[in-house]
């Protein structure tokens, strides 16, 4: 395990992003478990500088998700399909940007902090197995940058999902 955090306040959130893809490759390299690793994979990904309030990851068990590995404050067990950001993350097979969580119908609201949020299905043989969620706490956080590399983190778990 790579022990380093990526810190540095010169990096663009490009170049953050792609220490991020080595980094997260290197974990299914090291480890079978795939909670160890998800759980690795959000404390990465939470002790850089990318504006990560929240971050983690909900589990597709039968018709909800489940509340999987994640850093942050305590959040809500279950969603259920097309519900709140995650849930239409799963139902639409399609990553969700939004700018301003108050602006959203049906956000389910975890912290009263929670201002943008952006939430990417992790895909397992085309089938959705888990949605990979971020929160900020400033508005209009997350950017197309944001958009392709959590989409390209969400492809290497999916890829390695068992
Ligand atoms: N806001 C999410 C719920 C999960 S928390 O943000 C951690 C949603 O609307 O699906």
């Amino acid at each position: 395990m790579q022990s380093e955090s990526i810190l540095s306040e010169g990096m663009t959130r490009k170049d953050i992003y792609e220490a991020l893809l080595a980094q997260i490759e290197f974990l299914f390299e090291q480890e079978t478990d795939l909670t160890a690793i998800l759980a690795n994979t959000v404390a990465v990904l939470k002790t850089t500088t990318l504006p990560f309030f929240w971050l983690g990851f909900y589990i597709v068990r039968d018709d909800q998700l489940i509340l999987g590995p994640f850093q942050g404050t305590p959040a809500v067990f279950r969603i259920g399909f097309g519900q709140g950001v995650c849930g239409m993350a799963w139902k639409q097979n399609h990553i969700q940007i939004v700018p301003d969580v108050d602006q959203f119908p049906g956000h389910i609201p975890c912290n009263c902090n929670s201002r943008s949020e952006i939430a990417v299905p992790v895909c397992h043989n085309g089938t959705v197995v888990a949605v990979l969620d971020a929160d900020s706490d400033r508005l209009d956080s997350y950017n197309e940058t944001d958009a392709k590399y959590l989409e390209k983190i969400a492809e290497i778990i999916g890829n390695h999902w068992f």
